[in-house]
């Protein structure tokens, strides 16, 4: 029987991942996240308006998305209840935060760098997502709910970095989802994912068939031009969408 109620919370199961940004002064921020999700090479994450990656990200525009695995779970709770910014909002002093001004120490994590942006990526974590600002958007103004003011980011990203441990095979480019163990934040609790459990229509077929630009030549030309006829309804919609705004 379901009931009717009203958590506090709705946090029903994401990826945790530490992003990386510079502070004014070159040195590295990272703040653990999990408000992210992904459309192809295009992310999407939310920020608190007040903490210092939103900062960050605004002024210099370029981040990287360090995704955690399992084994990355004390590195990511002894960064848990820290803020760059030096001047705590009231909000994080209730809940108990601290100013910490080097994250990669105190969390026991090493900088590597980056190759197409300028903060550093985290060399535990087996994915790095070099990423850029494209757009962003006040998130939630209208939601009485919503505890302090936040910020939408849409990002690009620009390289991928993966472990050869997590890959299928080491000379491509595919996770194996038997050997890439995420870490998930599940209601303020960590967990991962077990192991494989039922097969998958969706897994069927090559998944190249997902990246029409991966195609090359005449094959590549064919895929767009049938793709552009067939989506500009939906692209057409799409810009409605942006005009009515
Ligand atoms: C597992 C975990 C997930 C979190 N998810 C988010 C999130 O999605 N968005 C957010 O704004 N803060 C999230 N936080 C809180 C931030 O880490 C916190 O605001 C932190 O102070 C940001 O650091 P900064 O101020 O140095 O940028 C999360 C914290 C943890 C430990």
């Amino acid at each position: 029987m379901h009931k009717e109620l009203e958590p506090a919370i709705l946090y029903f199961g994401t990826p945790v991942v530490l992003v990386t940004t510079l502070n004014e002064d070159g040195t590295a921020n990272i703040a653990p996240i999990s408000s992210i999700w992904w459309l192809s090479w295009s992310c999407m994450i939310g920020l608190d308006a007040s903490s210092k990656t939103t900062e960050n990200l605004l002024r210099t525009g370029e981040c990287v998305l360090n995704m955690a695995s399992d084994q990355q779970v004390e590195s990511v709770n002894r960064l848990a209840k820290t803020t760059g910014r030096h001047k705590l909002p009231l909000h994080k002093k209730a809940l108990g935060y601290k100013y910490e001004a080097n994250k990669f120490l105190a969390a026991g994590l090493t900088e590597q760098k980056s190759m197409t942006v300028k903060p550093p990526r985290i060399e535990e974590c087996p994915v790095q997502l070099e990423a850029k600002l494209v757009n962003k958007m006040p998130f939630g103004e209208h939601d009485p709910k919503m505890a302090v003011p936040s910020v939408a980011f849409e990002l690009s990203v620009e390289k991928v970095h993966l472990d050869e441990l997590i890959l299928k095979d080491p000379n491509k480019p595919y996770v194996d989802p038997d050997k890439w163990h995420p870490l998930i934040m599940n209601f303020r609790k960590f967990y991962s994912t077990g192991s494989y459990i039922h097969e998958s229509k969706l897994a069927k077929g090559a998944e190249a068939q997902y990246a029409p630009w991966k195609q090359k030549g005449l094959k590549r030309k064919l895929t767009e031009w049938i793709l552009a006829r067939n989506t500009k309804r939906y692209k057409d919609a799409v810009h409605r969408l942006d005009s009515k705004s």
